[in-house]
């Protein structure tokens, strides 16, 4: 019977056939240890030449790292090997030699690692990140399922831009100028005026000529949208969200967290309410520590590193100026000047996972900020009809995917939170 590694468990003492690949083997003479994995872990099998003989035995030497195989054998229970089981091997067969498999044990530099990005995802670690990955996602939709949310997808290609001009991918769309989207939010407050609570998930594209550890050029974000809420619903909801997520991974993945030798207790301390800080203070903060920072100007890496750092957990920024901020954000009443904006912002210097707010919902106020911002009035009468036919208050917010898998998993860079990264200077594979 074909069983998968990370079911060997319940098959203790039973004949098995296992299909995988080889990831290292050593020998002592007259005994082999195939190190194999399967795409669901990896298990050891002892391969003994004086009960397989000698044609099986031969077939292991000629195996080499990466090699396609199926194999059979009886599942023991071993404390000391790996996954604490292990396979008595009674039957191979080789499917095919892989020659000079390009990673090896020794150390790749990541270039060398990015080019082969179609194989590094079989290294451990690159494993690991993406099953955290995976539950993520996974545990994103089921929070919002749980909610009551319905999942509206946006479109890839679109007539205008969301998150300012400057970081536009302009494709051309039959003669017309389209651009990929940016954000699936504009949308989303279409679908909310709708359905009430909805949410998009999916690749959103940026151009942007930074190149830093925390920016992709193509990442996926989700996008919740709620109709008849207000910032501190739209932040309450974030820190739900957070919550659900971090709890997931503490509960499915410690393995993998293990793996990547990520503390697992800054990740339970991951517990509501977060500490939130407004605007204005945060600039005092900020000047205390002597950042050189003015009223008016965005956070960057530097500035959201040193605020995150008194806090064990997320830390939300609210109220943010208007000049810093994208044309769709409402203006708060009481604090003319600043918006009803807020960010999250990882602990351990991840930086902001979370943008989002309260929209404008005022059609005066929204008409202002688009030709403010020099925008194409045509491009967005849709957006205004929102605003014209029933408006309400309403917010919501996106959560970078890589951002927030590279700081649950603690690894330094967000290319390897996804498995294909595309970034300012790299389109392959
Ligand atoms: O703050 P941003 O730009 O917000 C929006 O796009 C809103 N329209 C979302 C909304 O309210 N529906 O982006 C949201 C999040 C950031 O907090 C960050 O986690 C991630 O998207 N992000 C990036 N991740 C990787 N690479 C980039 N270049 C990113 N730009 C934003
Ligand atoms: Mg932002």
């Amino acid at each position: 019977m074909q069983v998968y590694i990370n079911q060997v468990s319940k098959f203790a003492s039973d004949e098995v056939e296992i299909r995988g690949w080889l990831y290292n083997k050593r020998s002592s003479g007259k005994i082999y240890f195939l190190l194999l994995r399967d795409g669901t872990g990896t298990m050891q099998a002892v391969v003994d030449r004086g009960s397989v003989g000698e044609e099986i035995f031969d077939r292991c030497e000629r195996l080499t790292q990466e090699s396609s195989l199926i194999v059979r054998g009886k599942v023991r229970e071993e404390r000391r090997a790996p996954g604490g089981f292990e396979l008595l091997l009674t039957g191979l067969d080789i499917v095919q030699i892989s020659a000079d498999y390009p990673i090896t044990p020794k150390e790749h530099g990541v270039s060398f690692l990015l080019d082969h990005r179609h194989l590094w995802l079989r290294s451990s670690r690159q494993h690991a990140v993406l099953l955290v990955r995976s539950t993520v996602e996974r545990a994103i939709r089921d929070f919002f399922d749980s909610e009551g949310f319905v999942a509206v997808d946006a479109p890839i290609f679109t007539p205008s831009a969301v998150e300012g001009t400057s970081t536009l991918f302009e494709t051309d769309y039959f003669g017309e100028k389209a651009y990929l989207s940016q954000s699936g939010q504009l949308y989303m407050e279409a679908a909310a005026m709708a359905f009430a609570k909805v949410y998009c998930f999916g690749p959103t594209f940026r151009a942007e000529k930074s190149k830093t550890r925390r920016h992709l050029i193509e990442f996926w974000m989700v996008e919740p949208e709620v109709a008849f809420a207000n910032l501190e619903d739209v932040i309450q909801l974030a820190e739900r969200l957070i919550c659900y997520v971090v709890g997931r991974v503490l509960e499915t993945r410690r393995g993998e967290l293990a793996k990547l030798e990520r503390s697992v207790e800054r990740l339970e301390n991951v517990k509501a309410p977060f500490p939130r800080l407004k605007y204005d203070d945060a600039v005092q903060v900020l000047k205390q520590k002597g950042v050189a920072i003015d009223w008016g100007a965005d956070f960057g890496a530097v500035e959201e590193t040193e605020l995150s750092a008194a806090f064990d957990r997320p830390l939300f920024v609210w109220g943010y100026p208007r000049e810093c901020k994208a044309f769709y954000m409402k203006e708060s009443v009481e604090d003319p000047g600043t918006t009803m904006s807020v960010d999250l912002i990882a602990p351990e210097g991840y930086g902001e996972i979370i943008g989002g707010g309260q929209r404008e919902d005022r059609l005066e106020l929204l008409e202002q900020r688009i030709e403010e911002h020099k925008l194409p009035r045509e491009a967005f009468e849709w957006y205004l009809d929102l605003r014209r036919y029933g408006t309400v208050e309403h917010g919501g917010f996106g959560l970078g995917l890589e951002r927030t898998v590279a700081w649950i998993c603690g690894i330094e860079h967000v290319r390897e939170a996804i498995p294909f990264p595309r970034m300012l200077q790299r389109l392959g594979p």
